[in-house]
């Protein structure tokens, strides 16, 4: 992060908001589509139920990413048209082009100003919000919308055969308004985001039949989420406190300073594992697994908007968004709010 030497303002999360599907997708229900149980998922998951689209009535990502972003402006008492950018989190456009982003700058009216999508798979958010921050700092942009959306549930085969992956997800997206503001000490005291393709054979979805690193895979998973999870949850319970540790010491803050730790949820087990191991108490650690499932890119500001909506965040606090996924991802950022 290089701040512009005419930067004197700050930054802050103006407003907060989200989106998710009506329909419900209980483990009962996956309990008629494929060999699993209640009690397997919620054990090794934590998960009870996830909201899923519906193929033939919707929503999309496009309508969902509006609706979350009309919520965050309204909470921001601003408007699209105040808007001078707008980046979009997503790993699930509805269509290769125009992206996610494109369009629901149209559809807030926002008028013909840059928006472009980000790919950084469940780490997409933290990536995007550390980005819009810097735009902001660079003095190119002041109002910024960011926005989280994944549709993961199209990618997925409900049979048993990919029941490994079926239970984990579901589809959201969340939005903040981030605003340039007249009190210097808002804004980002530290963020880091990084890759490892080494690992990226871990977690992925093939576009085709020749997008499979070699692996002897069959014609019908292509275009569905693959994932080796007992790896993937290897590495998850050794990145997340360590990358919290790496955040706090660029920061210089301590671990108990931090009023929220904002996780992507990927696995209840995991997120726990990363609490104990910095003895945090739970209201500073939320876990929203349960109800929600694995929602990619959404599921940092979709406990975000929770947190708000609940009186529990607050000027002065610092918050940390955490997130890590395909790629192999992960990303940290830390907010003096
Ligand atoms: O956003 C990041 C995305 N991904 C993650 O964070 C995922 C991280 N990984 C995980 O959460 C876990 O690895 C899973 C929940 C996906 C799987 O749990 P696990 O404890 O690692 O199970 P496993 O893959 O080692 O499989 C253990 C057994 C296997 O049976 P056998 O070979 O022991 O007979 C699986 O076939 O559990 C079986 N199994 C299931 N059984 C019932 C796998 N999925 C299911 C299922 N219901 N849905």
């Amino acid at each position: 992060m290089s701040p512009s030497p005419a930067f004197t303002r700050g930054i802050e999360i103006a407003g907060v908001g989200s989106a998710l599907p009506d329909r419900i997708l209980s483990n009962k229900d996956l309990e008629t589509m494929m060999d699993t149980s209640d009690e397997w998922i919620v054990q090794r998951t934590g998960i009870h139920e996830r909201r899923v689209h519906d193929p033939d009535t919707g929503p999309n990502t496009t309508t969902l990413a509006t609706d979350a972003l009309n919520k965050a402006l309204s909470h921001a008492g601003m408007q699209g048209s105040d808007l001078d950018l707008i980046i979009c989190a997503t790993m699930t456009p509805d269509m290769p082009t125009p992206s996610v982003s494109c369009l629901v700058a149209h559809h807030v009216n926002a008028g013909q100003i840059p928006a472009f999508d980000l790919n950084a798979a469940c780490s997409g958010f933290v990536y995007a919000m550390n980005c819009a921050h810097d735009m902001i700092r660079s003095g190119a942009h002041k109002n910024v919308g960011v926005i989280g959306a994944d549709l993961i549930t199209r990618f997925i085969d409900y049979s048993t055969f990919g029941r490994a992956s079926a239970i984990l997800f579901g589809d959201a997206a969340g939005a903040c308004v981030l605003r340039e503001c007249d009190k210097p000490a808002k804004g980002l005291l530290a963020q880091s985001m990084h890759t490892d393709a080494s690992r990226a054979k871990h977690l992925f979805i093939p576009g085709g039949k020749n997008d499979f690193f070699e692996m002897d895979y069959e014609e019908r998973r292509v275009l569905r989420v693959q994932m080796n999870g007992p790896a993937v949850f290897k590495f998850a319970v050794s990145t997340f406190p360590k990358l919290i540790e790496e955040t706090l010491d660029k920061a210089g803050v301590d671990a108990h300073e931090v009023h929220h730790y904002i996780c992507h949820q990927s696995n209840a087990r995991i997120l726990t594992a990363a609490r104990d191991r910095f003895g945090l108490p739970e209201d500073r650690f939320y876990i929203n697994i349960g109800a929600r499932g694995n929602t990619v890119s959404a599921s940092v500001p979709l406990i975000l908007d929770e947190l708000t909506q609940a009186g529990r965040v607050e000027e002065g606090q610092k918050i940390m968004l955490l997130g890590f996924g395909a790629g192999l991802t992960w990303a940290s950022s830390l907010w003096q709010l």
